[in-house]
């Protein structure tokens, strides 16, 4: 993926909030600190894109009004049943996962007294995630955890806006749902780039 400039994102906000066709709100003012340095997620949140339903992924859930750092919350998202985590690492990056097991779908849990290396458990049969990356790092687990994509507002709340499969990047996640349901938008946001 080709990394934008500062002042590509800024024009790209700009271009996607002038076509917007809605009002904004409140949850509109989301922007700026994404996990993983985000641009597709944030530029969608601030346009007020992913709020719309059929426009993205699924809507955007609040699930904490602060985060700490090396703090985690859990909620279910994108639907009622789907288990999640958001936390916030020691150097202040928000990260999300799906909290099912790739094995046989137990519960994954975070170790707060462990090096993020390992930070994430399923007790299950011992698998361990990479709580920075999702990656496997021990055990039987085949596959990454699928990533829940999360942001945070100006004053601090944090949200999941969308998820990504395991083993597919936060932006190609956005994407991909952005594509199928509305090419033009997905066009101005920069997907065909993630490609
Ligand atoms: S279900 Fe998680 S390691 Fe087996």
């Amino acid at each position: 993926m080709s990394e934008r400039t500062p002042e590509e994102q800024d024009a790209l906000v700009d271009r996607i909030s002038a076509d917007s066709l809605t009002t904004r709100r409140d949850y509109l003012r989301i922007v700026a600190t994404v996990s993983g340095g985000l641009a597709v997620g944030s530029t969608l949140v601030s346009a007020g894109v992913l709020h719309r339903h059929g426009d993205g992924a699924a809507d955007p859930l609040k699930v904490a009004d602060l985060l700490p750092k090396g703090r985690a919350v859990t909620f279910n998202y994108p639907g009622e049943e789907d288990r999640a985590m958001a936390i916030r690492l020691d150097d202040g990056t928000l990260v999300g996962y799906s909290t099912v097991c790739t094995h046989l779908a137990c519960g994954v849990l975070w170790r707060d007294d462990h090096a993020e290396e390992d930070g994430l458990y399923c007790p299950c049969h011992e698998g361990v995630f990479n709580a920075r990356t999702g990656e496997v790092t021990a055990g039987p687990p085949p596959r990454p955890l699928p990533k829940v994509i999360m942001v945070e507002d100006a004053v601090g709340a944090v949200w999941a806006v969308g998820t990504a499969r395991s083993g597919e990047s936060e932006e190609a996640g956005l994407c991909r749902g952005l594509v199928s349901r509305n090419p033009g938008l997905a066009d101005r946001a920069g997907c065909g780039r993630q490609r």
